[in-house]
């Protein structure tokens, strides 16, 4: 029975699931009944996570090795079954850096990893995917993507990450492959409290003020939306990209008037 129940199981590969907000969709997603493969570079942090949820695997992979990645598909479909959703939550980063003292090297990894890894993850999941006639994925993008900041090669990787997204949408649609992306705002992974920790100017608790929620978001509010779109509850959504900042996209404006306006009932709002 149990067996039969396991087997019944949709299949996830959550790339980048061994930390922030790939690990938090991975806990999200096991506990909305799907089998998770976290997938990641760190395998040990993939593995970590995995062994805390029922039915689900951590393996190495660099989504940056196209051939491994396909071998991995390969894989993951023979021992466990058909992957009905992809979720691409890698991710490199950069220093704020000005244009001219952005190296070459530190442009080309930001793009290896954030757009050529999500492209080819989404090209050999995806395909065989259409094939089968059935599938969902979620890329993780960002925030930086649909606005300027001083992130030049990061903000330019996610928003060729949307616009991919809204491009395989089209591709695959009839052939029953949705294509989504999520764009958070600042999300309190570790990576971003142990910036804030150490002051670090461009993550400071600064970017709390400047979203409408007045705060920043937890992973597992990023997960949650994710999860959403992979599932079959968003059935008719694809190539679409959601934002999930607290608002901060929309409150922009408001620091040209003085800020966004304190809570009604600073009681009630908290
Ligand atoms: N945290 C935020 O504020 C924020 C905001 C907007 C967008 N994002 C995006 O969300 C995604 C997840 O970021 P995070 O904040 O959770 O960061 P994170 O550092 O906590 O997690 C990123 C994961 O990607 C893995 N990874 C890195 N290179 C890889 C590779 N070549 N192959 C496979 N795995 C690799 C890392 O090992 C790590 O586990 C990224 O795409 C990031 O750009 C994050």
């Amino acid at each position: 029975m149990e067996e039969a129940m396991m087997q019944q199981k949709k299949i996830a590969v959550v790339i980048g699931g061994g930390n922030g907000i790939g690990a938090a969709t991975v806990k999200v997603m096991a506990g909305r009944g799907w089998r998770v493969v976290a997938a990641d570079i760190d395998a040990d942090a993939a593995r970590a996570v995995a062994s805390e949820q029922a039915d689900c695997m951590g393996i190495a992979l660099d989504v940056t090795d196209a051939e491994a990645m396909t071998e991995a598909a390969s894989r993951i479909e023979a021992e466990l079954g058909p992957v009905s959703a992809l979720v691409v939550s890698s991710g490199a980063f950069q220093e704020s850096l000005p244009p001219h003292r952005m190296t070459d090297d530190a442009w080309s990894r930001v793009m290896q990893v954030n757009l050529d890894g999500t492209w080819q993850a989404n090209r050999i999941f995806g395909t065989r995917m259409a094939e089968r006639g059935a599938g969902s994925i979620v890329n993780i993008a960002s925030v930086t993507g649909l606005f300027s900041s001083p992130l030049v090669a990061y903000g330019t990787s996610k928003a060729a990450v949307i616009g991919l997204t809204r491009n395989l949408s089209g591709e695959w649609g009839r052939s029953g492959v949705r294509v989504n992306s999520v764009s958070p705002g600042v999300t309190l992974v570790e990576r971003i409290l142990k910036h804030r920790r150490q002051g670090t100017r461009y993550y400071g608790g600064d970017f709390d003020t400047h979203a409408a929620m007045g705060r920043s978001v937890e992973p597992v509010e990023v997960a949650e939306a994710v999860e959403f779109l992979a599932s079959d509850r968003a059935s008719a959504i694809t190539g679409i990209d959601l934002p999930v900042d607290c608002g901060w996209l929309t409150a922009a404006p408001w620091e040209m008037f003085g800020g966004c306006r304190p809570a009604v009932n600073a009681e009630a709002a908290k």
